[in-house]
């Protein structure tokens, strides 16, 4: 059996946590491969709407397994929490979920870290969502990480403080205020005890042992391509492969056992932080994206900033990833809109056009190129079935199939469970 891969190809947010719970009873483990608490995926049904950040969007399927891999930076107090939330849903946290012991602790330090770097950064700052991601990767490829099997060990307070000496000699450099520490250490090994209680496991054999009886295996991804460590818009990226690739290394699957990829992406476009972002909108246009489409941070609140649909972009994660399926999610978003904007191009300094994402691309530059199509304007609420897709967006559809050749499968039209259109 091989292993499905769901990941983001804008900048996050695209929906994944809907597409993973609507697919999930369709497999019988999902599980997360990179990133951590930067994450938050909406799921929402039966009117209620939740938001989780590290446990994988399986959890609410019985008999799902969910698994976080050995890619993901993991928070103990945010864990804890999270399971303490879902209490009165009376999920079977102790049969359905586990925990890689090669995963990585993030440490209230890191925290800190995080919001010294980002302050010493001015207005180059990353924006980053200030959960130590940045610096736990740091230091997990330093190798001075803590890792999940550490809590375990006797000496798992030693190693803790071996690293925490050497944060504060960082911090003092950077001249931060310590005083929260003792409140944060305190929450930290309170959830250590509580993390001790969950199934901490060798994931990989897991995974592996899984796919070897023949079952069905879906993986995860956080964050977006494009906010790739490697292939984002550098240095205003995650800390973590957000691609197909990062699948493999974060769950210990091999290259030649990866599926379908699909990829998902909103029917426009949307960033949360700093950095490029060519087609974003400053006027009433974008304000009423972020409005209709309610574009704040599942995860800081924070707007999202708005813009029409990128192809060349996309392009390039399909490249990236070997996307074999598309999910277009948010559709009905763009229902207010008489006329709709699809970027097909970059115009560059010297006029000419491109529809690549080069490294000299990554810029502020470049001015993207629209190609104009009458928008649907009509609701979506009650459509249920492809065909009944006014024939605008049958031809939005057709004309974003036909640029980025890779089939459209599931058209999503609004965060309900039940608001998704396969075809
Ligand atoms: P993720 O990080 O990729 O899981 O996405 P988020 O959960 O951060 O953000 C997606 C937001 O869009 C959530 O609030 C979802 O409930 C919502 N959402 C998902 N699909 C749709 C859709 O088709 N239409 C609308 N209107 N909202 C959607
Ligand atoms: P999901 O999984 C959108 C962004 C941050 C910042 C940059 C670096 O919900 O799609 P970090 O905290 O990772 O060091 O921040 O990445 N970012 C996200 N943007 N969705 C996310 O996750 C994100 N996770 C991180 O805003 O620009
Ligand atoms: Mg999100």
């Amino acid at each position: 059996m091989k292993m499905d891969i769901l990941l983001g190809l804008q900048w996050g947010d695209e929906g994944k946590g809907k597409v993973v719970d609507v697919l999930a009873p369709q497999y019988d483990v999902v599980a997360r491969f990179q990133g951590g608490p930067n994450a938050g995926h909406t799921l929402e049904f039966d009117g209620i709407k939740h938001v989780l950040h590290q446990i994988p969007s399986g959890i609410f399927r019985e008999n799902i397994l969910n698994i976080i891999g050995n890619g993901v930076v993991l928070d103990p107090v945010i864990l804890k929490k999270e399971i303490e939330g879902l209490h009165k849903f009376n999920i079977a946290f102790k049969k359905n979920l586990f925990v890689s012991k090669k995963a990585t602790i993030i440490i209230p330090t890191h925290k800190l870290l995080d919001a010294a770097y980002e302050k010493s950064k001015g207005d180059k700052k990353i924006g980053s969502t200030l959960k130590g991601i940045g610096p736990t990767y740091q230091d997990k490829i330093g190798r001075v990480a803590l890792r999940v099997g550490d809590i375990l060990a006797e000496d798992f307070q030693e190693k803790y403080e071996a690293l925490v000496e050497k944060h504060k000699t960082i911090l003092s450099f950077y001249e931060f205020d310590l005083a929260q520490l003792p409140e944060l250490e305190q929450a930290f090994f309170e959830a250590v005890e509580f993390f001790r209680t969950l199934n901490l496991v060798d994931s990989e054999y897991e995974v592996n042992d899984h796919l070897n009886a023949g079952r069905k295996v879906l993986a995860e991804g956080a964050q977006g391509s494009l906010l790739d460590i490697d292939f984002g818009s550098y240095p205003f990226v995650t800390s973590s492969n957000t691609m197909a690739a990062g699948a493999c290394t974060g769950l210990g699957v091999a290259p030649s056992k990866i599926g379908e990829v699909y990829g998902i992406f909103k029917a426009y476009c949307t960033r949360v932080g700093s950095g490029p972002f060519p087609t974003e909108l400053f006027d009433n246009t974008g304000e009423a994206m972020r409005k209709e489409g309610n574009e704040f941070g599942s995860t800081t609140g924070r707007p999202r900033r708005c813009g029409w649909i990128d192809l060349p972009a996309l392009k390039y994660s399909i490249m990236i990833n070997g996307v074999t399926q598309l999910f277009m999610m948010k559709a009905d978003v763009l229902n207010i809109f008489e006329k709709i904007n699809i970027c097909t191009h970059y115009e560059l300094p010297d006029g000419s056009r491109v529809d690549r994402l080069t490294y000299e691309l990554n810029t502020d530059n470049v001015k993207p190129v629209y190609k104009t199509v009458p928008g649907w304007h009509t609701s979506l609420s009650e459509v249920a079935s492809y065909e009944q897709f006014p024939k605008e967006l049958k031809d939005y559809v057709k004309l974003l199939e036909d640029e980025l050749e890779v089939p459209i499968k599931m058209v999503s039209v609004g965060p309900d469970r039940k608001q998704t259109i396969m075809r």
